[in-house]
Order: C-alpha cells, then structure tokens, then sequence
C-alpha cells in the first residue's frame, strides 16, 4: 500500500483527477488549514494559543518553470514579512527543488540563499526539506554552502537513509541544525533501512548522537520531526537522565496530526513546532501523509461516501 501511494504521489493522471474531487480536498483539509498564506498565519496564531510555535512552508516541489520560481520566491518574501509584521514565533521551510533545482542548482543555490538572508530580519531557522534519495548529496552540498554564509540555516535528515550517520557526523562537524525526520519516499533496500523497527532504532541512535554533549559545544541543534510517541518519549527519558534542559531542544509535528501529544510536550516544559504546509500544490506531499498512514485511506474513502 506505502509504495502504491508513493508512485501514485507520481501520476500526473491521479493528480488532476483528485485535485478535481470535493470528497478528496476535504480529506487533505485536515492536514492543511487552507491554500492560502491567511490560512496559514491564521492557523499560526490559534497554535500560538497553545504554547506551540510553528514551521511554515508553502507546498510545491519540482518546479521547473522559470517564471514559477520568480512567483514561488515573491510568495517566500511575503511570507516572511508577514511573519515579522504579525511577531509570529514562525520558522519557514523550502525544498530546493520548488526553487528550481531541477533547472539548474546554482540557481536554485542563489534564491535559496537570498530568501535565508531575507529570512534574517526573524529571530528563527531557516530550513531546507530532505526530497528523494536523488537529491540527498546535492541538497546536504547546498546546505553546506548556505550554512557558511548563514549559520542559522538547518537540513532535514532522513533515518531510513543508510548514509544519514555518516551525514550527521558531518553535519554535527560544523555545528548544522538538524531536523531529523523518518523519511517520506519511496527508496530501494539497497540504501534505505527497509523495516520500521530498524527506522525507528536509527532515528534514535542519531537523535542521541546530536544530543552529546560533544555535538551540542560544537553548535548542533536537534529538532525532533515525528509523531511517534515512544520515540519521543524515549527522548524525553534521555534528556531528562542527561540534565540537558527540556527547551535545549525541540520537537516538531506536522499539522493535524498529534496534537494532543503537541500540547502535552508545550505544557512539559518542552519547545514544539508544527509544521504548517499550504497551498494549491499539494498533491504528491498529500499522497505521502497517505502512505505514511495506509488507514488514512479510509477517511477519504468515508468522505467519499459521505459519512
Ligand atoms: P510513524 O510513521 O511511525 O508514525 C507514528 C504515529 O504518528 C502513527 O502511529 C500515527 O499515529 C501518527 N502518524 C504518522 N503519520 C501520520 C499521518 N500521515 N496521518 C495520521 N497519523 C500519522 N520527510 C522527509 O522525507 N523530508 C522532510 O523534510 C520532512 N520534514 C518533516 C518535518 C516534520 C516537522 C515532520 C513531523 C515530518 C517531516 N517529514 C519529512 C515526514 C517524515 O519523514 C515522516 O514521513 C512522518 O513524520 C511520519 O513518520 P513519524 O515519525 O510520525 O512515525
């Protein structure tokens, strides 16, 4: 079912067909708080309420058309404006190739590096997301660019990636801010941990290695991307047994999903962000939280009948 969905995310065909449907814009509702950036802030604000801070990222990737890159950076410089002028505890959040990686790198390196700059009038990270295993040198060699000019940059890093303790290694060397996720793709055995367990174990292995007291006096950052309760809590155990303060690190969710847990960590003294992704373009990250959860199907298909 996971790699089914994982392809589908590819199917140009299965975009336009459920871009058109009622039934599956009102599934993707519960992972969205609408398509457009006041939907986003709105939904930022309520969070605030909360005690949770927020990552904000507007939804697209392999844009491959000059002039939608020139649109997808105006929309960045908006959102980053509007964030300062609304004092929003707000970070912001791109994939490379929504910046036209995929035309040509230095490109894409040049608008990534003028929106981070842009993005210094925050107090927050920038971040850069972690795509397909085809962008994972080239995405960890841009950030290593970007990092030099703008050290308040930070990288996704996905565990199910065989590489990724090698890439935190290096990563940790020059003190990089590290959201470390799961991983969302389809890839091969050959490079990715296949089993869950396995996942799992990485993910934390590497979560406690960028929590070492070594790692830490060298400027890494750990921002803890999952859901997983037992992960975090295992987390929480290692932090709280290490004296490492509950704020000197953080947790990060995405929208709609555990947002018990989300307010749990806030009032536990814990820093949480939840990500808020928007707009029109998002039919392959939909089909991924899909996969994520093949029981997700079912509440399309409810929506689909109506009940
Ligand atoms: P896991 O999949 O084991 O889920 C644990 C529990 O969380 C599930 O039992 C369920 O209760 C709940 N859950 C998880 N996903 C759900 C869903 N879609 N719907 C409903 N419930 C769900 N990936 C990537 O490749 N590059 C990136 O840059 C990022 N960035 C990123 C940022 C942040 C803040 C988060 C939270 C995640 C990402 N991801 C990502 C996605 C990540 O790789 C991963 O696919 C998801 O977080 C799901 O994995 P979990 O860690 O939640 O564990």
């Amino acid at each position: 079912m996971r790699g089914l969905l994982l392809a589908g995310s590819q199917s140009e065909w299965l975009r336009r067909q459920a871009t058109r449907r009622g039934f599956v814009r009102k599934a993707v509702s519960r992972f969205m708080p609408g398509e457009s950036l006041d939907d986003a802030l709105q939904a930022s604000h309520g969070l605030a309420r909360d005690g949770l801070s927020v990552i904000l990222t507007h939804l697209g990737e392999n844009v491959r058309d000059r002039s939608e890159v020139e649109a997808v950076v105006r929309h960045y410089r908006e959102m980053i404006d509007r964030i300062q002028v609304e004092g929003l505890d707000a970070e912001v959040s791109i994939k490379l190739t929504q910046l036209g990686f995929d035309l040509s790198r230095e490109l894409a390196l040049d608008h990534a590096s003028a929106l981070v700059s842009y993005a210094t009038r925050l107090p927050g990270r920038f971040w850069i997301d972690m795509e397909g295993s085809a962008y994972t040198e080239a995405t960890i060699e841009a950030y290593r660019r970007l990092r030099a000019e703008h050290p308040r940059s930070g990288i996704a890093i996905q565990a199910y990636l065989k590489r990724s303790a090698a890439d935190v290694e290096a990563l940790i060397g020059y003190g990089a801010a590290i959201r470390l996720v799961k991983g969302a793709y389809q890839e091969p055995a050959s490079i990715a941990f296949p089993s869950r367990p396995e996942v799992d174990a990485r993910f934390l292995e590497l979560a406690k290695r960028i929590l070492t007291k070594e790692a830490r006096a060298r400027g890494a950052w750990l921002t803890a991307g999952t859901h997983d309760t037992r992960l975090i809590s295992e987390i929480e155990r290692h932090v709280d047994a290490t004296g490492w303060p509950r704020d000197g690190l953080e947790f990060a969710m995405l929208y709609g999903i555990g947002r018990a847990e989300q307010v749990r960590l806030a009032r536990a003294g814990c820093r949480v962000r939840v990500l808020i992704s928007y707009g029109t373009h998002w039919f392959p990250w939909y089909m991924r939280r899909l996969a994520e959860r093949p029981a997700n199907v079912a509440f399309v298909l409810r929506n689909m009948f109506g009940g």
